[in-house]
């Protein structure tokens, strides 16, 4: 007897699985307990995998047919139609599935998790979140005996590439784009990455499993980077912080808050110092307190070897007729609207250099309910006898913020709201 293992997808991840499960199999199989047998690897473009060097009695175009025909089944194929179809008919026949497709996870995870739960199978998804980095084995299993209070994930490796380059390069974000998509980071149509959305996929499934309840795509919030200028950047680094797309999870007394967007964050915390493309997560938890995660989120290699674990852990439960872990959604914890949401900010501002003009604005700010932390004025760099203002806020909602600009740009003594950003990165 061995383990029949099909591969559905052999594009960038899928060719490292297939190397990875060939050139590893010995020990694979040692971990498992009993021989990895890989029995197929399905790819519309059959000449392509041969091409790759793959055995051409495994390579088939026929996915519906090999899923019926494995153990384990790794779907690597992405999107929604028709991974969806292939990883039910995988269950449906009693394999259990491995995948890394956040944005079906993060759309229709529940459709997948009864589908397994029904057919007695496991469902592994290790590679859906930050590429290489355990991070869905911690949040799922490491941190079942505490209550998570906090997840702060640089998720993207591509913005996290962007905004660094903007910072040590001085280039504005069109150009680190560019640059982005030079090196192979970026896609040719960056939209997904830049605007926030595969990071937003990502912390939708973080969110689930941190707060034991369904959360998903539409629940969260989503900013991408679309709007940060060099200038943001510049002041970030003179009020000591870095501009970091973050995917925020957490726990209120009200309910889940969870949402994408650009952020300061302080250089004194260690996300700060997540460089080019790389990815992190930091957890904050009751008891644990903070544990922070880093690797490689992206590429054919780092995300096959989430992938393989995930194989292994499939094997494995499949020798000792053990279960991998269920969705947990029992606590059933309602996701906030956007506006409910809490964070320090900080608003930049050119306003009349004049006797008053503090007073008018910090009255705005109070009239929001909004407390200020630091008030800092530099001679503006536009027209002359404006003040350059930078106010960074104690938390407020994100409803109290978006009052308060509204507020300060009604005033005649504020000539322009240059920027508002969020600050994130307070310890809990
Ligand atoms: N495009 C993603 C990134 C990797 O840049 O991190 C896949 O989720």
């Amino acid at each position: 007897m061995s383990l029949r293992v099909a591969v559905v997808g052999c594009g960038t991840v899928g060719s490292q699985v297939v190397r990875l499960l060939t050139t590893q199999v010995e020990d694979l199989s040692a971990r498992v307990g009993d021989r990895l047998e890989l029995v197929g690897v399905a790819d519309l473009n059959r000449e392509a995998v041969i091409a790759q060097g793959v055995d051409p009695a495994l390579v088939t175009d026929d996915a519906a047919d090999l899923v019926t025909r494995a153990d384990i089944v790794v779907e690597l194929i992405g999107g929604a139609e028709p991974a969806r179809r292939f990883m039910l008919a995988a269950m449906a026949s009693g394999a259990s599935v491995v995948t890394a497709n956040k944005a079906l996870l993060a759309a229709d995870g529940p459709t997948l998790y009864d589908a397994a739960a029904a057919a007695g199978v496991d469902l592994y998804y290790e590679a859906a979140v930050a590429g290489a980095i355990p991070v869905v084995r911690v949040v799922r299993e490491g941190m079942h005996g505490d209550q998570v209070k906090r997840v702060l994930g640089i998720v993207n490796g591509t913005t996290n590439y962007v905004l660094d380059t903007m910072a040590s390069s001085d280039l504005d974000l069109e150009r680190a784009v560019k640059d982005a998509q030079r090196l192979g980071y970026a896609e040719a149509d960056p939209t997904a990455d830049v605007e926030g959305h595969d990071a937003a996929a990502k912390a939708a499934l973080l969110a689930s499993m941190a707060f034991h309840s369904r959360v998903c795509l539409a629940d969260v919030s989503c900013e991408g980077i679309g709007g940060v200028t060099a200038d943001d950047v510049a002041w970030a680094a003179r009020t000591g912080h870095v501009v970091k797309l973050l995917a925020v999870a957490e726990r209120l007394d009200a309910g889940i808050s969870v949402r994408v967007h650009p952020a300061l964050v302080p250089l004194t915390h260690p996300l700060a110092s997540v460089r080019g493309a790389l990815n992190a997560v930091f957890i904050e938890a009751e008891h644990a307190g903070p544990i922070m995660l880093y690797g490689q989120g992206a590429g054919g290699e780092p995300t096959a070897s989430a992938v393989v674990s995930d194989v292994v852990s499939a094997a494995r439960n499949r020798v000792t007729g053990g279960q991998g872990p269920r969705e947990s959604a029992y606590a059933n914890v309602p996701v906030l609207p956007p506006e409910a949401a809490v964070s320090r900010f900080q608003v930049r501002m050119d306003v009349a250099d004049r006797t008053g003009v503090l007073a008018k604005i910090s009255a705005a700010l109070a009239d929001a309910d909004v407390s200020i932390e630091s008030v800092r004025q530099n001679p503006s760099p536009g027209p002359r006898g404006l003040a350059h203002l930078v106010i960074t806020t104690h938390g407020a909602t994100e409803a109290a913020r978006v009052a308060t600009i509204a507020a300060l740009e009604r005033l005649d003594v504020v000539d322009t709201v240059v920027s508002v950003l969020r600050v994130e990165g307070d310890m809990l």
